[in-house]
């Protein structure tokens, strides 16, 4: 489905009847990641997955993309829905978004899953790298992060062809102006942990074990800044937990969901 938000075009699922779940994406992923999830559980929420602005199939715009923007973007869209407030589930650039939104637009969440990311912001380090990646893609092209992205995804020793393929579909519908945007949209983000002792919802703080791009600690320590929150490390998984254990996954979020009385 097709709507604009904020004059950009966004594509976006939206299935199911019940309670809102949303589900964000990461960096640079597309809303069919979420899949396993929305087969699983379109019969008891109203999932609404977007793509966010410059990925999949949703209209890229020039410059920085700030989190806040994204944060926007998913605002308007459920305004627009008539959907909400939701339960946001929202995997590492989509938890950046996420935190964002719960700064912007409290009154839209009913409870946060932040699945494989951190509060912190970038150190000065990183967010050069970012830049530097962001020209990289200006003047070649987004293969440079889909190649560099695809193998730090799953657990170390995944070698799953299917899976390995399935991530690297998921990355090949973002634009140039896509990526660059969130890159340079992320180097720029604000740290977040001084929010996460504020946060009211119900939160579910989730990752894999062997998550290589960010270290299964920054989930501790949000859990542990977040009143009430719950970590679940799940074995056997990568940066892409989500996926990779999609079964499990699934079921921990609803055990979750229910326990926190968010459920049907
Ligand atoms: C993501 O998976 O969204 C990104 O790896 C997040 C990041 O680069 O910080």
């Amino acid at each position: 489905m097709q709507t604009e938000v904020n004059g950009v075009r966004i594509d976006f699922i939206d299935e199911g009847e019940g309670p809102a779940m949303v589900f964000l994406h990461g960096f640079p992923l597309s809303k069919g990641c979420w899949q396993p999830q929305i087969d699983a559980m379109s019969a008891d929420y109203r999932c609404i997955a977007p793509d966010l602005r410059g990925f999949g199939g949703s209209a890229a715009t020039p410059g920085a993309t700030t989190m806040d923007r994204f944060a926007d973007d998913v605002g308007e869209l459920l305004e627009s829905l008539g959907a909400g407030p939701a339960v946001l589930v929202a995997h590492s650039m989509g938890g950046y978004v996420a935190l964002a939104f719960a700064r912007r637009h409290p009154e839209m969440l009913r409870g946060l899953v932040l699945v494989a990311t951190r509060a912190g912001a970038d150190t000065p380090e990183v967010a050069d790298g970012r830049r530097a990646t962001a020209e990289a893609v200006r003047s070649d092209g987004t293969q440079v992060v889909v190649d560099g992205m695809t193998p730090k995804m799953l657990a170390p020793g995944n070698d799953d062809a299917d899976l390995l393929a399935a991530v690297r579909g998921f990355m090949t519908s973002a634009s140039v102006d896509g990526i660059v945007g969130a890159l340079l949209g992320m180097a720029e983000r604000p740290d977040s942990t001084p929010d996460l002792p504020g946060i009211t919802v119900p939160t579910f703080v989730v990752t894999g074990d062997e998550d290589v791009i960010i270290p299964p600690a920054e989930s501790q320590t949000m859990a542990d800044a977040i009143p009430g929150a719950r970590l679940q490390v799940i074995p056997d998984a990568g940066h892409f937990v989500a996926l990779e254990q999609a079964e499990t996954f699934t079921a921990e979020l609803r055990e979750w969901l229910d326990n926190a009385g968010l459920a049907v």
